[in-house]
């Protein structure tokens, strides 16, 4: 069946394209009780293989399914109360829910009816009954629940990383004792569930920032060891080129293998959301033109105009708004710098140069967020860069993995006619000191 084509969000069932070896691999852990830390760059598809492993397994009959946002929780009590809410789709657990929970679950159901609520901090915090006092209790008592149903539950949280990084940092990005405390509670709340309810519940951990760099910089990296990593890949460039193909029969339109390789090779890492993006702009160039049969130059046209113009810098500020929920106001002005820094320079981030950055900077440790621990910002700016797909390590420095993403932030700053790097002059974009 040809695809169609994605809207703004995340994409199951008919708008869902290949991940057919990550999907099996997904529901092999589920089989064998495995917890999984989903992990992969921003925008590769991590809710999607979620939603569309839940909605395989709920059809094929032989679990059931919980699906967990946690993008708007603020405390444990948020997350236990978006549980709650979110396993009525468990009927068996439901069932026990109910019992245990009497006072508790007709505002649950009555919160879970007013689903419009434009607040949902709000929506979930309303009087339940749950509160700091009883999370954990009252968390226990729901993961019971899911592991007594008949069927095993597979129970997929996502932007975990978000709620630990709050809990932990606070609205002002600092971690003091008491954070630390708390996002220890939680997560160790988490763990001794999994372990307890291991082949009842299996869970599946994803975010849109990773959990590991945020753990790290606090040392709480042990609360993850009960998770199993899984790291979703970019496409290959012919798993691309079969995308844009369905994608093109879907809307009757012609593109020759020639032109979709031309724009697998100008992304250069094949991620589904800049091919859906990619494909997107394309169409509605050959609309404009009145054409179905696109060519190169369309695609040149396309990728300099569109792809890199107006919707760039709406993209790059969510980019920018996860860098600067990791690390911070000044970490993120410092990996933005990085990134300016290799897009300057080809691609290319050498290390003599990160070395020369590091020297330049006399209160270099003031970026910090751990409280007792020396930081290394630098080496914490990096890791993230590194680990959220930014850069990768390449013979003595590091390379932007993303063709489109270099570009982009090459056009942002307008660096284009930028002579050759480091020694430049004249960038007045960022607060650059590379001498
Ligand atoms: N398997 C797929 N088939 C087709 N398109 C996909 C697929 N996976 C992802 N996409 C495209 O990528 C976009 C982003 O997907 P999704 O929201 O699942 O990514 P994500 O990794 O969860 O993003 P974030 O890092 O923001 O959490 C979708 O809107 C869709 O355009
Ligand atoms: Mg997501």
């Amino acid at each position: 069946m040809p695809l169609r084509k994605a809207g703004a969000n995340w994409v199951e069932g008919d708008r869902f394209f290949d991940r057919e070896v990550e999907l099996e691999a997904l529901a092999e852990r589920v089989r064998d009780g495995t917890h999984t830390l989903l992990t992969a760059q921003r925008r590769m598809g991590k809710t999607s293989l979620v939603r569309e492993l839940l909605r395989r397994l709920k059809e094929e009959g032989s679990v059931d399914t919980v699906f967990v946002d946690l993008e708007d929780a603020a405390t444990p009590v948020d997350a236990i109360l978006e549980l709650t809410v979110q396993s009525r789709s468990v009927q068996g657990a439901w069932r026990r829910l109910k019992s245990s929970f009497a006072n508790v679950l007709p505002r649950v159901e009555l919160s879970t009816r007013a689903d419009t609520s434009p607040v949902p901090n709000i929506r979930v915090k309303l009087g339940t009954g749950i509160d700091g006092g009883n999370w954990r209790q009252r968390g226990d008592r729901l993961f019971e629940a899911l592991a007594e149903n008949e069927r095993p539950v597979v129970l997929a949280i996502d932007e975990l990383p978000i709620l630990v990084n709050l809990l932990l940092k606070g609205d002002d990005n600092r971690i003091t004792p008491q954070r630390r405390q708390a996002a220890d509670e939680f997560l160790s709340w988490l763990r001794k569930n999994g372990q307890a309810h291991r082949g009842r519940v299996s869970m599946i951990l994803s975010g849109s920032v990773r959990l590991g760099p945020i753990l790290l910089q606090a040392d709480l990296s042990a609360l993850a060891n009960i998770y199993s990593p899984f790291d979703l890949k970019p496409w290959d460039e012919d798993t691309a080129v079969a995308c844009l193909g369905s994608l093109a029969e879907s809307y009757e339109l012609d593109l020759p293998l020639a032109v979709r390789q031309d724009m697998c090779r100008r992304l250069r890492c094949q991620s589904p959301h800049h091919v859906q993006l990619f494909f997107d702009h394309l169409r509605e160039a050959l609309r404009q033109a009145g054409r179905r049969e696109a060519t190169r130059e369309d695609v040149e046209r396309v990728y300099t105009g569109a792809m890199l113009g107006a919707g760039r810098e709406m993209v790059l500020k969510h980019y920018e708004s996860r860098l600067k929920m990791v690390l911070g106001r000044e970490g993120c002005r410092i990996a933005k710098e990085m990134l300016t820094g290799a897009a300057v320079n080809g691609g290319f981030l050498p290390d003599d140069v990160i070395d020369r950055y590091r020297r330049s900077v006399p209160d270099w440790g003031r970026i910090s967020h751990p409280v007792e621990a020396d930081p290394a910002p630098l080496e914490d700016v990096l890791h993230v860069l590194e680990h959220d797909g930014y850069l990768e390590r390449q013979g003595g420095g590091y390379r932007f993995v993303s063709g489109l993403l270099e570009d982009w932030w090459r056009a942002r700053h307008d660096l284009r006619r930028t002579p050759s790097w480091p020694g430049r002059t004249g960038c007045q974009s960022e607060t650059l000191r590379w001498s």
